[in-house]
């Protein structure tokens, strides 16, 4: 039994999830630990959330709320779209959470203490309208190695290389659009130079990493290691553990892979068991093997595994790395903020999981970058599910019900066609286990296809439905032939497909209690239940409305919605809300928002600042019964306190205030 610790590169919470976080390592990882938990290794499944890095504070002060309410808020919903895909992480955490700072604040002072890291005062681009210094996602311009435009300052997207902002061409603040000036500041610099006949020594062990991951590596190395800041000028971040350094915080991607470490501590603690990770982190034969999309992989293979090798716990370094290339969209490169991508969450309210998972495993970007489109998704399931597989399943057991009341015995002795077709099988389920194994999800796919198509042909050369007028146990034959292959499949193709096969197993009355062992484990005979289909077609009316509402969401005709994070009924009855009249009404002088109102409810009267002059004549509203909330904390506003606010709807800068609709008494409360 093998010791494997899996994980899938912790998403940033700055969005809910998408196809392409699935395809680069959601998925790939999945079906990896699926294929290893049938072998019955000691495998777990490790993620979670990277809740720092610029992303995230610029979308907080987009909103106008803490960066760690939108951290929660989409660590929350990724693990929902996670489960609607079936994607059974044993540990899904964030690395917001108490324990993943102190173990990071660890990592950073064991670093620094065994001499790997210096400081250094530097010149950096400074925002000056914003009085912050800009790195990362904060800054755009010119790429210093390949002169692209766009070019962040933490790497560049098109050549992948990562930058040094202060070595942007043509700087440009991203807050305030203007060019910064440059400020001196001191950062913690890890020294990678150190690391560099160490690294060259580990990488030399690694020839049976995937081509792309090591390509990329060499040319990384060839080019020479230099030393790299992992401390920032932020207030949303990891504290480093020095004293008198206020404002500075760990780089995010120095922080982020340690999040594999702390989810799997609190995966330990969950278990009961704190000691747990232990025997996974600190034995050398577990194999570590991180799934990721390319443009992490020098996080990965170069300063993470320096990282880990100078704790003072004996860690294991990465076993693996396989990493996906990514995932188009209708042949243009996805693209969150121009909203060119396919939500999970939107996916799961028109279809089911297994389907895609079926598509994104049939086409992941495993060598070279792929392309999901709605009429291949479409042309994959009725081809490939339905016409293939669920036509082998469908016509195999109709058969056998109606001729053989679902009993199906083993000939005596087989043909030597069903001997030929049922070798082959056996032989590709061996293929299958080792595609699995080599991270070939596509390759898996195409195979499981295959005996299905194999199946298919055979029950039409064999043709039953003659050969039951004239020679039943023929026709028994073929369709004991056609159910073992479909046994085959049923263990075969369920890490891909885990729901519709146990589907497959429940119409054969076989168990959900299976190894990949049991495919040796041939049945004398089967005893078909009951028969449905085990897919549906998808018709080309769904597929126009997905094309559809891509086209209008990048046209902004149908809007998405940015959802708050869930409160609960009690948090809701907190606010006291209730229908109140207005008696009087006007502009207050100086502002060009606002309006003064003294609202009534019972014997009480208030004063309300409301920001609606630009949408209402103050004698429009006088008289009319509107929304209020009551408990908000007065607040002063032009030097008035306003004792509550007012409610009301916006569309497009336009208030309209809420009206009752049927008359109701001044003071009813709103529920
Ligand atoms: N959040 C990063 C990204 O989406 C990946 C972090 S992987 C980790 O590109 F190892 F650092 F966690
Ligand atoms: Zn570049």
């Amino acid at each position: 039994m093998e010791k494997i610790l899996v994980t899938s590169a912790l998403t940033y919470a700055n969005g809910p999830l998408h196809i392409g976080h699935v395809a680069g390592s959601y998925l790939n990882a999945d079906i990896f630990v699926r294929y290893n938990k049938l072998l019955g290794n000691d495998v777990i499944y490790i993620g979670g959330t990277d809740d720092y890095g610029t992303p995230i504070s610029i979308k907080a002060e987009e909103e106008g709320v803490e960066p760690r309410v939108i951290a929660e808020r989409y660590n929350k919903s990724m693990k929902k779209d996670l489960d609607g895909l079936n994607i059974q992480l044993d540990n899904f955490s964030g690395t917001s959470r108490p324990r993943h700072i102190k173990v990071s604040q660890d990592f950073f002072t064991n670093l620094l203490e065994a001499g790997y890291i210096n400081k250094k005062s530097l010149n950096q681009f400074y925002d000056e309208k914003h009085k912050r210094f800009l790195a990362d996602r904060y800054i755009e311009g010119i790429c210093p190695h390949c002169k692209s435009e766009g070019a962040r300052g933490d790497q560049c997207d098109k050549c992948g290389k990562l930058i040094d902002a202060i070595d942007l061409i043509d700087p440009k603040s991203k807050i305030s659009g203007e060019k910064p000036i440059i400020k001196e500041t001191t950062h913690w610099y890890i020294n990678l130079p150190k690391f560099e006949n160490q690294l060259r020594e580990w990488l030399e062990t690694k020839k049976y990493w995937k081509d792309n991951v090591l390509n990329f590596i060499m040319s990384w190395l060839n080019e020479g290691l230099i030393e790299r800041a992992i401390t920032r000028d932020l207030d949303w971040g990891i504290p480093i553990p020095l004293e008198n350094t206020k404002g500075k915080v760990l780089y995010v991607w120095f922080d982020a892979p340690i999040g594999y470490i702390s989810s799997t501590m609190e995966w330990a603690e969950r278990k009961g068991q704190p000691d747990l990770w232990k025997e996974y982190w600190l034995n050398s034969n577990t194999k570590l093997i991180h799934f990721l999309g390319k443009d992490n992989i020098p996080f990965h293979t170069i300063i993470w595994p320096a990282v880990l090798s100078k704790q003072k716990e004996p860690f294991i370094l990465p076993y693996d790395v396989p990493a996906n290339e990514f995932l188009n969209l209708e042949g243009q490169k996805m693209s969150t903020s121009r909203n060119w991508t396919v939500w999970v969450e939107d996916y799961l309210k028109y279809f089911d999981g297994e389907l895609l998972r079926y598509v994104l495993a049939a086409n992941a970007p495993e060598t070279k970058d792929s392309d999901f489109t709605w009429k291949d998704f479409q042309n994959k399931i009725n081809n490939d599910l339905n016409n293939v597989l669920g036509n082998l399943a469908n016509r195999t057991f109709v058969f056998a019900k109606k001729y053989f009341d679902g009993k199906i015995r083993k000939p005596e002795k087989l043909s030597e066609l069903s001997d030929k077709i049922l070798n082959q099988s056996y032989k590709l389920t061996s293929y299958i286990g080792k595609s699995f194994n080599g991270y070939q999800v596509r390759k898996a796919t195409k195979l499981v296809m295959d005996i299905a198509r194999t199946g298919n042909k055979y029950f039409d050369e064999t043709k039953p439905w003659k050969e039951i007028k004239t020679n039943k146990d023929k026709a028994e034959e073929t369709l004991y032939v056609c159910t073992e292959l479909l046994r085959l499949i049923s263990i075969s193709f369920s890490p891909i497909v885990p729901k519709a096969m146990k589907k497959l197993r429940k119409m054969m009355n076989l168990t959900d209690n299976f190894k990949w062992d049991d495919i040796k484990q041939v049945p004398e005979n089967f005893q078909i239940g009951e028969v449905s289909p085990l897919f549906k077609k998808i018709e080309d009316a769904e597929i126009e409305k997905q094309l559809e509402l891509l086209k209008a969401i990048q046209t902004n005709e149908v809007k998405i919605m940015q959802h708050k994070n869930e409160i609960e009924f009690e948090d809701f009855i907190k606010l006291e809300l209730r229908i109140v009249k207005i008696v009087e009404a006007e502009n207050i002088p100086k502002s060009n928002k606002l309006i003064k109102l003294r609202i009534k409810l019972g014997n009480e009267e208030r004063t309300i600042v409301a920001g609606i002059k630009e949408s209402y004549e103050p004698e429009e509203l006088i008289g009319k019964n509107v929304a209020m909330l009551l408990n908000l904390k007065p607040r002063k506003l032009m030097g008035i306190e306003s004792q509550g606010m007012i409610l009301s709807a916006e569309d497009e800068g336009k208030y309209s205030v809420l009206i009752p609709e049927r008359d109701v008494k001044e003071g009813s409360e709103i529920l």
